[in-house]
């Protein structure tokens, strides 16, 4: 064992947490030589409330952890002090923030959940390692990105991202189940923008076994009619049905993305992620903004550029744009 790696998580007691914490711990993710240490960050106790809290459902999740005996995993620390749990974290995967209930779209949360990220993002800056790599999950979590990105002064723009990779995923599979091949005979498929029901899933850019996945499914009327609305509202179809929002394959998602951020993406193929814009295909600089992306392996990322769109793919890539730059508006007071 010759590493150790302090990935911080917010919002430990949650869904969303509960299926990402064993696999962050049992060397999945960050192989069998890397030791991790969890930081785990939950809201304080409130004296005044009777039963059970969020602390003490994150002590019933230590003790899983205890009980996994994972030999990869160093230790756990559980606070309510964003400072002690972003203490030289390497990994920031801030997840703790209130789920979208039946009925809200991301933009209702955008109030509740914008100031969490404040303060997270100043915490973050103090305390996490130079090298951190920032994962914002709870929603809307481009914009809670953007805002904590603003106020992580002296966090570098490339070390943010946020998560689009659910969609990555869900997109995926509908097309191998359209073209009846296997999910993994999808590559390059790309979610343009924000991680709301403005997404665009690319499918013009996508391609099945090598091969355009146009030439696939050849059937425009299903793609433009089905897919995209279909991949745009799923987590409020898994809602719906759960009644509570995506947990497991949110949590999957998120184990993805950093996988992704520590291993090199393969050659032909590319991954989903939001991240600070540089100003790539016209989306203004700051911008917290999914596109395709290749890592190198080291937390490193490069945005695949010279892609095109027509004039479908552009409508919705400006759908998603205008909803980006008009939640950047209604955060504007907590950009710091
Ligand atoms: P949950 O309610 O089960 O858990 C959220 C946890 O966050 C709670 O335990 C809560 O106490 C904690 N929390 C709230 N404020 C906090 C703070 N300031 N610091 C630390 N912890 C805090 O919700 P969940 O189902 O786990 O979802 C978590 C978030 O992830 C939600 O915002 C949800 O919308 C989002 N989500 C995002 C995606 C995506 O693809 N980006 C997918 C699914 C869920
Ligand atoms: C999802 O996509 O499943 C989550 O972001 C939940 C939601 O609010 O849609």
């Amino acid at each position: 064992m010759t590493k150790t790696v302090r990935v911080a998580v917010t919002g430990a007691a949650g869904q969303v947490t509960y299926g990402m914490l064993a696999r962050l711990a049992s060397g999945e993710v960050f192989g069998p030589e890397t030791q991790v240490i969890l930081q785990l960050l939950e809201i304080p106790k409130d004296p005044s409330r009777q039963g059970l809290q969020a602390m003490d459902i994150l002590e019933g999740v230590v003790m899983e952890l205890d009980d996994c005996s994972f030999p990869t995993l160093k230790d756990v620390v559980i606070t309510d002090d964003p400072m002690k749990a972003f203490d030289g974290a390497n990994f920031a995967l801030l997840v703790g923030s209130f789920p979208r209930k039946q009925g809200m779209e991301r933009k209702d949360l955008l109030d509740i959940n914008g100031k969490i990220f404040v303060g997270q993002g100043k915490a973050l800056a103090a305390r996490a390692a130079k090298d951190v790599r920032v994962v914002v999950v709870g929603n809307p979590c481009n914009t809670n990105c953007l805002v904590a990105y603003n106020n992580a002064k002296g966090i570098p723009a490339e070390q943010w991202s946020a998560l689009t990779r659910l969609d990555h995923n869900r997109a995926r599979t509908a097309l191998a189940k359209k073209a009846g091949v296997p999910n993994a005979d999808v590559t390059r498929m790309t979610i343009w923008g924000n991680h709301s029901n403005t997404q665009y899933p690319d499918f013009t850019n996508a391609k099945i076994n090598g091969k355009p996945a146009t030439e696939a499914i050849t059937d425009r009327a299903w793609l433009e009619g089905t897919f995209v609305p279909m991949i745009q509202k799923r987590g409020a179809a898994v809602i719906e049905k759960r009644g509570s929002s995506s947990a497991m394959s949110a949590a999957n998602g998120t184990i993805d993305h950093v996988k992704g951020l520590v291993t090199a993406t393969p050659a032909d193929d590319w991954v989903s992620m939001a991240v600070v814009s540089k100003g790539e295909y016209g989306v203004p600089v700051g911008m917290v903004f999914g596109y395709p992306c290749k890592t190198d392996g080291k937390g490193n990322y490069t945005v695949v550029e010279g892609l095109s769109l027509d004039a479908f793919g552009k409508g919705k890539f400006d759908a998603t744009l205008k909803e980006l730059t008009e939640e950047r508006e209604s955060v504007k007071a907590l950009l710091g």
